[in-house]
């Protein structure tokens, strides 16, 4: 009998790899393939960009290793499942979220699913390879996929995958924000404008947006606050207080991530009021508890949960939110170093969310 050897060569397909601090290529990479039982991989058929990733481009979040794919939100068809995978299924139509979660730990038993202990979190794009690529291994398949129904369009679901569970639990739930309060918004990004959507569903009396940026408080506006200040030029405080007799604001909720604007929150609320802070932070802010400590401050901090995704969903699939018009660009997935330039240039090119997809 003849003997044939058969070379067998390591399939390859196309994802953005990190490279280092300001490093990022388009490059080939082995394909994503299934690894423990509860894993499946995805088709990405739509992905988006992160201020995130932006922060690990910056050399911002030093745990992301050289090589790492990044992303962390998708929408996608699911291609393969293990063993262990009990409730999605190949050709599933799928949210990949930016958190995982294992299901059993501590923290998933509370939903407290941004804190699992047992290898969930915050992981695509970070401690395993993400999203911007053509597929991706999504660990516990059964408890972090979502089915996607029917009727509701690629784009609206992938903004679920981050921006509004973020702006929606760690903002206006975490701010408790109820009917008639003043709602001050320090930062109108995607994450703040989405906080803006989100708190808007709880019929405040006023939201009021905060930025440096003209063309975000532009887009704020469009997205319901009813005020905007650019506090680079008028004084946000004074102008809260106006509006408030002199109180200050009932819910105060950081979206940017430096001190000057979590410390600017502190000083926006009134007395018993919360400040909810959103923003990642990579410097110590000053707490001012010698004012502080008199007025009765509620101070929450959080990584999302994503424990109110499937609210959302309903919410999203009932288009009582509009959340397809956070896109303001699309590109073809190969395009996605001209979407990071477009992306990251957003005071120039307006863009909130952009997308890219696979045909
Ligand atoms: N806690 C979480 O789980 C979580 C999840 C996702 C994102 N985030 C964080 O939320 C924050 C906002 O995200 P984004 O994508 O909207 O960011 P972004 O950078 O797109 O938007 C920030 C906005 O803040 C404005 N700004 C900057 N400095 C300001 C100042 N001094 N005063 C007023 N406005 C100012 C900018 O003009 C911009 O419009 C980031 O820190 C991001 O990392 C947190
Ligand atoms: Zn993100
Ligand atoms: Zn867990």
């Amino acid at each position: 009998m003849r003997k044939v050897s058969v070379m067998l060569k390591e399939a390859a397909m196309k994802a953005l790899v990190y490279h280092g601090p300001g490093r990022k290529a388009w490059e080939d990479v082995p394909d994503a393939r299934v690894r423990d039982d509860t894993d499946a991989v995805v088709r990405v058929e739509t992905v988006t960009i992160c201020g995130t990733d932006l922060h690990i481009l910056k050399g911002d979040v030093p745990e992301v290793a050289d090589g790492r794919i990044l992303g962390h939100e998708a929408v996608g068809t699911v291609v393969s499942v293990g063993d262990g995978v009990k409730t999605i299924k190949p050709g599933d139509r799928v949210l990949v979220s930016c958190i995982s979660a294992c299901g059993h730990c501590r923290f998933c038993r509370e939903g407290r699913f941004g804190q699992c202990l047992g290898g969930g979190g915050w992981i695509l794009g970070y401690m395993i390879d993400g999203t911007q690529a053509e597929y991706v291994r999504t660990p516990f398949a059964d408890t972090s996929l979502y089915k996607i129904p029917a009727g509701v369009s690629d784009e609206e679901i992938l903004m679920l995958a981050d921006i509004l569970p973020t702006s929606y639990e760690v903002g206006v739930l975490n701010g408790r924000v109820a009917p008639g309060d003043t709602v001050a918004i320090v930062g109108a990004g995607p994450i703040g404008l989405s906080a803006i959507l989100s708190a808007r569903m709880f019929s405040p009396g006023h939201v009021i947006a905060i930025d440096l940026a003209d063309a975000r408080l532009e887009a704020a506006k469009s997205f319901g606050a009813d005020l905007t200040v650019n506090n680079g030029r008028v004084d946000a405080v004074e102008f809260v207080r106006e509006v408030t007799d002199g109180l200050g604001a009932d819910v105060a909720i950081e979206a940017v991530g430096v001190p000057p604007t979590f410390e600017l929150c502190t000083e926006l609320v009134r007395p018993g009021g919360r400040v909810a802070n959103i923003g990642v932070h990579g410097h110590p802010a000053t707490l001012h508890l010698e004012s502080l400590w008199i007025k009765d401050i509620t101070i929450t901090t959080g990584l999302v949960d994503t424990y109110s995704t499937p609210t959302l969903l309903k919410l999203v699939a009932a288009h009582q939110i509009e959340a397809a018009r956070f896109v303001t660009h699309r590109f073809a997935l190969g395009e996605i170093e001209e979407a990071y330039e477009v992306f990251a240039g957003a005071a120039d090119t307006g863009a909130i969310k952009v997308v890219m997809s696979q045909a």
